[in-house]
């Protein structure tokens, strides 16, 4: 979608980016000039990643290993970021945890796992890098990386549901707190788009991804481009007024769900054919 070197000069900082959608992203927006550092807890991941960025792109690509639940852990982070590129213009809180079970099954510390990734990860360095930002009176841009079922809930991913429900609420209340020093906060809610990571856990028996495709209305999942564009548009300044927005891409599949009468979706052209008739009798 974007021809031109939009992000020269910018430093974005990408969680979960050695694999699935933040290494997507993190390749598109290297392409579009940006100095990239992708972070995770698997070092030979996000290095071979970089690794296979930088030779795509021609661009810089720092790879660090940095487990998002460790605050203790940024300030170390930030300053090698910034000995390498000087600055931090944008982060993509992108790292989560997630895994399909009834909830009576799990334990606290299941719970904890992901909420802790998923939430306090995202506050974390959303939390670091504003005073950063603020002091440096730099207009730093975020991005979050949600679900759809933060806004409406679902039942077998609880943790992540409630998680990225606090996630979608810090992108709104920060937005409303941060504008006045030119900080964005924006989100994107992602029906299902491929990734070993999210398939494997989520979608662990193949006739689950048959029922996942039916339920959504363009019938077919989401393509990594269509995310990244999204994820640019977001990040860069063609969205200079947009703000504490979340976006969804998700074929129409949340919709779908949500409309009492959409089932009737099921109903075959004989079938409203016979119930025409009916009405007519
Ligand atoms: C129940 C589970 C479990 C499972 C782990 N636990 N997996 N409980 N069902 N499948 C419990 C463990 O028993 C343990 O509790 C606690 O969680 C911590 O487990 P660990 O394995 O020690 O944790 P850790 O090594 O930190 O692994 C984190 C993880 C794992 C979240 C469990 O899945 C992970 O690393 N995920 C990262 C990538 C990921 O999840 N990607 C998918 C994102 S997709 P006890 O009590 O036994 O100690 C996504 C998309 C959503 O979010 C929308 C799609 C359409
Ligand atoms: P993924 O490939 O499994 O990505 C998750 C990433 O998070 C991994 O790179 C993982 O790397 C990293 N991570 C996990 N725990 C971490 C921690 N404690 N510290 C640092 N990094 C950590 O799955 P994905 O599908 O691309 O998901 C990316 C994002 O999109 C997530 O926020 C997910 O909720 C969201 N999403 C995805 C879909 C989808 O259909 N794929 C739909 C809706 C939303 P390490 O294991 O090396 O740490």
């Amino acid at each position: 979608m974007f021809k031109g070197k939009i992000f020269n000069g910018k430093t974005i900082l990408v969680t979960g980016g050695g694999t699935g959608l933040g290494r997507s992203m993190a390749t598109y927006l290297s392409g579009l000039g940006a100095n990239i550092v992708i972070v995770s807890r698997k070092q030979e991941v996000v290095e071979a990643t970089a690794a296979e960025i930088e030779a795509q792109t021609g661009n810089p690509v720092l790879a660090l290993p940095h487990d998002v639940r460790d605050y203790r852990n940024i300030k170390k982070l930030q300053q090698t970021i910034l000995r390498r590129f000087g600055r931090i213009d944008g982060l993509i809180n992108n790292a989560a945890g997630n895994f399909i079970s009834p909830t009576e099954r799990l334990s606290y510390k299941a719970f904890d796992t992901v909420v802790d990734i998923v939430l306090k990860g995202s506050y974390y360095l959303t939390l670091a890098l504003g005073k950063y930002w603020i002091q440096e009176k730099i207009p730093g841009s975020v991005l979050n990386i949600v679900t759809t079922y933060a806004s409406t809930g679902s039942g077998y991913v609880v943790p992540s549901s409630i998680a990225k429900a606090g996630v979608l609420n810090l992108t709104r209340s920060l937005a409303a707190e941060w504008g006045k020093y030119q900080i964005r906060l924006n989100a994107i809610a992602p029906g299902p788009f491929p990734t070993k990571g999210a398939w494997e856990r989520l979608f662990p028996d193949p006739s689950m991804g048959e029922a996942l495709l039916n339920r959504i209305p363009l019938k077919r999942v989401g393509k990594h481009e269509e995310l990244c564009h999204l994820a640019a548009y977001l990040l860069s300044d063609y969205a200079a007024y947009m703000t504490g927005e979340v976006v969804t891409i998700d074929g129409g599949e949340w919709l779908a769900g949500a409309g009492e009468f959409n089932f009737l979706e099921q109903l075959s052209e004989q079938d409203w054919d016979a119930l025409q008739k009916q009405k007519k009798r």
